[in-house]
């Protein structure tokens, strides 16, 4: 018998989390300890378990979230359900059958049945998902300073900013979060769930020998941050994990607050944005080091003319898009792919399927479409690429100017 995949039965949680351990290289102790399941769980009806003669072989499930699409200048962002896919894995034993390939498609094929317009993920590998027709949609940088090199070229804006712990925290953060990611396309929303378990649970295992979490928070902002010795220094370095604020003074001030604290020689900050305003602050912007930059949210278009017409756009103008299907084909039809007419303008935006007559200005894959979204690459950049084709003379600049967005594409929050 081939393996069954099925969504899981509510006496199946322990057995699934284990399950969900194996891939990653964390194996089954049976220790209680380890099964208590210090994160969110999802949906029984969209937890997903690949069963190969009575065990669970791999895992994958599906959380509901929403996710911002670009909007209109000074405005906050259309918001669209995600299907929000995490933890996938096949173990050791099962990889390279196919398996991956059938999880997606239960995944995918349900979230349509539902009506999500859009699923998304975070990449372990980024070689994975392309093919399911998944299209980077963010990026995230890695940044590092020495705090003896932050000085400020301008003034420090004015703003008091407090330590909290983490009940006080719990009253606050969640309220400015969600000021602060209003007008950043890309940014996942977070439930309850996400906040106790992601954030306030603090649980010690999961620290890696770095201290509990600190909450640093004035009246527009937080900043949300751990701190590590450094081996052979009399001093620590700062992991910030998040700063979030509702205006850019909000911001530079918890920064300054956090390069200023006694005893801190450096801070590490991911994710931040790939290009940040914080380094033109600075007096020496080069001190504000990126020691990485890495795709983070990864989107897969299910409904693209709700998805074309609900994102704002800055600009005016008309493109026939012909969408063609990802390599690894799942879902049968592919409500993706097809022609589409977009008459897009800063007013608002129509989406339509194209009518047979209508020749296509730009050919691409469910991928790109889900990259072109966001706006996280240009159709310049991606043509260069050759994975976007021009069909009529003068398209690429079009979609450049509709698909542009600002600020550009951001996600802090992993799932
Ligand atoms: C990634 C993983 C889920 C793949 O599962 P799988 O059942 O072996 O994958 P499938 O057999 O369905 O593979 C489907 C296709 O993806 C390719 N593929 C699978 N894993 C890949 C990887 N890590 N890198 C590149 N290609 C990969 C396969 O070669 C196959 O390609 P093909 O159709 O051209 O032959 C599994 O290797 C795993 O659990 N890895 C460790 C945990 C992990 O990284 N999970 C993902 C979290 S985001």
């Amino acid at each position: 018998m081939p393996p069954e995949v099925r969504p899981i039965r509510p006496d199946e949680r322990t057995a699934w989390a284990r399950s969900v351990g194996v891939p990653f290289l964390r194996p089954v102790t049976e220790d209680p300890a380890d099964d208590e399941q210090h994160w969110e769980q999802p949906p029984l009806d969209r937890t997903w378990a690949v069963v190969d003669d009575d065990r669970f072989v791999g895992n994958a499930a599906v959380l509901d979230r929403r996710v911002n699409l670009p909007g209109p200048a000074g405005v906050d962002c259309p918001v669209v359900p995600l299907a929000a896919v995490t933890a996938v894995g096949v173990h050791p034993s099962h990889r390279r059958r196919g398996l991956l390939g059938r999880l997606m498609q239960a995944m995918l094929g349900d979230a349509v049945r539902r009506g999500d317009p859009l699923a998304g993920l975070q990449a372990s590998e980024a070689a994975i998902y392309g093919r399911f027709g998944f299209g980077v949609a963010t990026f995230a940088a890695r940044r590092r300073i020495d705090t003896r090199r932050s000085s400020f070229s301008g003034k420090v804006p004015d703003v008091e900013v407090r330590l909290l712990g983490p009940s006080e925290a719990a009253e606050v953060l969640p309220g400015l979060f969600e000021k602060s990611i209003a007008r950043t396309p890309g940014q996942v929303d977070r439930t309850e769930e996400t906040w106790k378990w992601e954030v306030f649970d603090d649980f010690p295992a999961w620290r890696r020998g770095r201290s509990a979490n600190f909450y640093a928070v004035s009246d527009d902002g937080y900043a949300l941050y751990r701190a590590e010795p450094i081996a052979g220094a009399s001093g620590h370095r700062l992991h910030v994990h998040e700063v979030c604020a509702v205006s850019p003074d909000a911001e530079a001030a918890l920064w300054r607050f956090l390069f200023d604290i006694d005893l801190a020689l450096e801070v590490e900050a991911r994710p931040r944005p790939v290009l940040d305003p914080l380094s033109f602050r600075l007096v020496d912007p080069r001190a504000l080091e990126t020691t990485g930059v890495t795709d983070f949210l990864w989107l897969r278009v299910l409904d693209p003319v709700a998805l074309l017409t609900a994102r704002a756009y800055r600009a005016a103008g008309q493109l026939v898009l012909d969408v063609g299907a990802p390599t690894a084909a799942v879902l049968e039809p592919d409500p993706a792919v097809g022609r589409f007419v977009l008459d897009a303008s800063p007013d608002g935006a129509s989406c339509v399927p194209a009518p047979a007559r209508r020749a296509a200005d730009l050919r691409l894959g469910v991928a790109e479409l889900g990259t072109l979204l966001t706006g996280a690459v240009t159709a310049w950049d991606l043509a260069a690429a050759g994975r976007l084709e021009e069909l009529r003379p003068g398209a690429l600049g079009v979609a450049d100017a509709l698909f542009a967005t600002r600020p550009a594409p951001w996600d802090i929050t992993g799932f």
